[in-house]
């Protein structure tokens, strides 16, 4: 594959087809999304504010027992109307096939945290009272628009109420099979498909220490997707992770783990359709932060397609920062990444989606709990970035004449660039030693800390 980078300005018609476009004429069909939030969506004016950096991006806080999220980030009035009146909103209208709501349908912003007309009251007279007025905005928004929507997350032990730690094992249990079926239920028939437990595996693969694990017991999981499907017996239930998209590599253990997981639950019965690859790569990472290669990747899908499990990318975003600033390597490094890496995976028949987390480099959740990055596929001012064709050309590969694994497929060749060298060789960072196997801290076994806080890199 060529890497015929370089960014132009959005919408020109020499700026070829939207990734929408593309998918449609793909022989098979592929979620194309990005997760949203609503003040963009919906308040132009918020949204050229942050374009000239005279307001703080979209992304809310997860401290629901603080209930301030909304005075960092408030949300939109629910007056402002308009069919498209953002930048961000026809963007993602026309580059998107799919949405994901990024922060506002996990448990602790529906019961907590984000106000609503519930905000007068206080946290714990909040319990089991649920305020969906704004993923409903979103929820119709997209699918006026002909979207699909998946529903993100209904059982994560980082966005959960703070009313839950102070719960016996029956009232959480209780609280949680309630939040299951008030959330599915009240979206049937709009939303088809959901992350319904999100990030239960620690770096060694083991089950998380999480309030879930211990109050509820490892059946906490399957219990999750038997009630998911008991409320919307027709939707598409999925577990969701990061660190596992690609089977060996630096996070081998954790993959192997990821797998062993969905084995269990399909050879159980359990009602699991399909494996989320959160995908939130870092082009410069080292350790268990390294990227994996196209083959591994392939790899991965593969196995899990083999259980009988669709597989998607469900976060992706690639983080450049840890390269050098005053090189290439930032472009070529993201364009491949974005390319090959999806590319490798549209080969697989089990892989069904591509979920972007985010779309912009103007509204990046990276800043607030990372560092400064650039890690999406249009700049701040929505122009497409290099890494955007890359990602538009793997699209391609399926496209016209194009069949799943067939010729067009990517060029893996035991994962060589075009030119020959070793994909990613200018600028992956060395493997861990084989001897010393991918290194799992001590602390870090059954480490539920949230990504972001267990490695930055
Ligand atoms: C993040 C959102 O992007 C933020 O806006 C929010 O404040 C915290 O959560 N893995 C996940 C996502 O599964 O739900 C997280 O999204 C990013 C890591």
């Amino acid at each position: 594959m060529t890497d015929d980078g370089g960014a132009s300005p959005q919408g020109g018609t020499n700026d070829g087809p939207t990734l929408r476009e593309v998918a449609n004429r793909c022989c098979k069909r592929i979620d194309v999304g990005a997760a949203v939030l609503p003040r963009p969506l919906f308040d132009a004016d918020y949204d050229d504010a942050c374009g000239r950096g005279e307001a703080k991006i979209a992304g809310a806080t997860i401290e629901p027992a603080s209930g301030d999220a909304a005075a960092e980030c408030p949300l939109p009035d629910p007056s402002a109307s308009g069919p498209n009146t953002t930048r961000y909103a026809r963007t993602l209208s026309s580059e998107f096939n799919s949405v994901v709501i990024e922060h506002h349908l996990k448990w602790a912003p529906l019961c907590h945290s984000e106000p609503g007309p519930l905000e007068d009251l206080r946290p714990s007279e909040r319990v089991g009272r649920y305020d969906f007025h704004h993923c409903d905005r979103m929820v119709d928004w997209a699918l006026e628009r002909g979207m699909r929507v998946k529903g993100h997350v209904l059982c994560w032990h980082v966005t959960t109420p703070s009313f839950v730690d102070k719960m016996s094992p029956g009232e959480v249990r209780e609280q949680l099979r309630r939040h299951i079926f008030t959330t599915v239920g009240h979206f049937r028939g709009r939303i088809h498909m959901w992350d319904v437990v999100n990030e239960s595996l620690a770096p060694d693969g083991s089950l998380a220490d999480s309030v879930f694990l211990r109050k509820l017991g490892p059946s906490y999981i399957e219990d999750c997707f038997r009630w998911a499907h008991e409320a919307d017996p027709g939707a598409t239930l999925i577990y969701n992770d990061n660190k596992v998209e690609g089977m060996g590599g630096a996070n081998a253990v954790k993959s192997d783990g990821f797998y062993r997981l969905l084995k269990d639950l399909k050879d159980r019965g359990v009602p699991v359709h399909g494996a989320g690859l959160q995908g939130h790569f870092s082009a410069g990472g080292t350790g268990r932060g390294r990227c994996p290669t196209p083959s591994m990747v392939r790899n991965q899908i593969r196995r899990l397609g083999q259980l009988g499990l669709k597989v998607n990318l469900s976060e992706l975003d690639v983080r450049i920062s840890k390269l050098p600033p005053d090189s290439d390597l930032r472009r070529s490094a993201q364009v491949a990444i974005y390319r090959d890496l999806v590319a490798a995976a549209l080969a697989e028949p089990a892989f069904d989606g591509i979920w972007l987390w985010g779309f912009t480099d103007r509204h990046t959740w990276v800043r607030h709990f990372y560092y400064e990055d650039e890690p999406l596929i249009l700049d701040g001012n929505y122009r497409r970035k290099p890494c955007y064709y890359g990602l538009r050309e793997a699209l391609g590969t399926l496209g016209p004449g194009g069949t799943v694994g067939g010729e067009l497929g990517p060029f893996l060749e035991s994962d060589r660039d075009a030119d020959g060298t070793s994909w990613g060789s200018l600028w992956m960072q060395p493997e861990p030693e084989p001897e010393a196997g991918p290194k799992i801290e001590a602390d870090s076994a059954g480490d539920s800390r949230p990504d972001w806080e267990q490695g930055r890199e």
